[in-house]
């Protein structure tokens, strides 16, 4: 009984065809052969996140850290083919792997791969994400029903501060890597926890805000890896 052995199980269980099938594997693969870390989001997780662009009816997605493109891919598949996704990678060795995998994996709809520094995109303000994507028909207003976030983690807090100005009303944030072994809950002594201080200044964001822009949670996960969990905050 072992939380690895268990995903494995439910991968054997629960892997869908369209999404989690031998095209993704040899994405991966291709990861690895490149020598990138091993941290793409966990099949299980994967479908999670196609779950929820599917039941929001989700058209147009926003990423940030697009690594191998495993979880763009997941995310592109559960959209209409009309559906258009936008994903950030700061690495152009990172962004090249992930281009060649979304053309051998036919992704679709075909993300489009912005490659630099995540602030530097988001906030240019001659940039491609100077104003949101145009209102989606019976949306109230302009922008991306869905983000996902999975990036540096010390700059969290301005992503999820992109994310507001980018993202429509009820539209839905997901933050990867939010837990973090239990050290998000725990104060930092004399050094300050890269991994830890964006989230913690985005948690005490909305604290204050005291429900009044988002509804927020936070799920706490054993997978392959280790103790972690993500984010999920929908704008209201
Ligand atoms: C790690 C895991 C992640 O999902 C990530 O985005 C970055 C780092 C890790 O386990 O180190
Ligand atoms: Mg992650």
């Amino acid at each position: 009984r072992t939380a690895a052995g268990t995903e494995a199980y439910l991968v054997r269980k629960l892997a869908h065809h369209e999404y989690t099938n031998a095209a993704l594997d040899a994405a991966q693969a291709r990861a690895d052969e490149e020598g990138m870390p091993r941290i793409a989001i966990p099949k299980m997780l994967g479908q999670m996140l196609a779950i929820l662009a599917k039941s929001m009816r989700a058209e147009r997605v926003l990423e940030i850290g697009t690594l191998a493109g495993i979880s763009t891919h997941y995310l592109a598949t559960a959209l209409p083919a009309h559906g258009q996704i936008d994903t950030i990678e700061a690495s152009p060795a990172h962004a090249k792997v992930a281009q060649a995998n979304f053309l051998a994996m036919d992704t679709c709809p075909f993300p489009t791969t912005h490659v630099g520094k995540a602030l530097k995109l988001l906030r240019d303000p001659a940039g491609p994400f100077k104003d949101p994507p145009g209102t989606m028909e019976g949306m109230p207003e302009p922008g991306y029903d869905l983000a996902f976030v999975d990036a540096n983690k010390d700059e969290y807090f301005e992503y999820f501060q992109e994310c507001l100005r980018l993202v429509r009303k009820g539209g839905v944030m997901v933050f990867d890597n939010a837990i973090r072994n239990g050290r998000i809950a725990v104060p930092d002594g004399t050094k300050v926890d890269p991994d830890c201080s964006g989230l913690r200044k985005m948690y005490d964001w909305i604290e204050k805000d005291g429900g009044k822009t988002v509804l927020a949670s936070a799920i706490q996960t054993v997978g392959d890896k280790s103790w972690d969990g993500f984010a999920i905050v929908y704008k209201l």
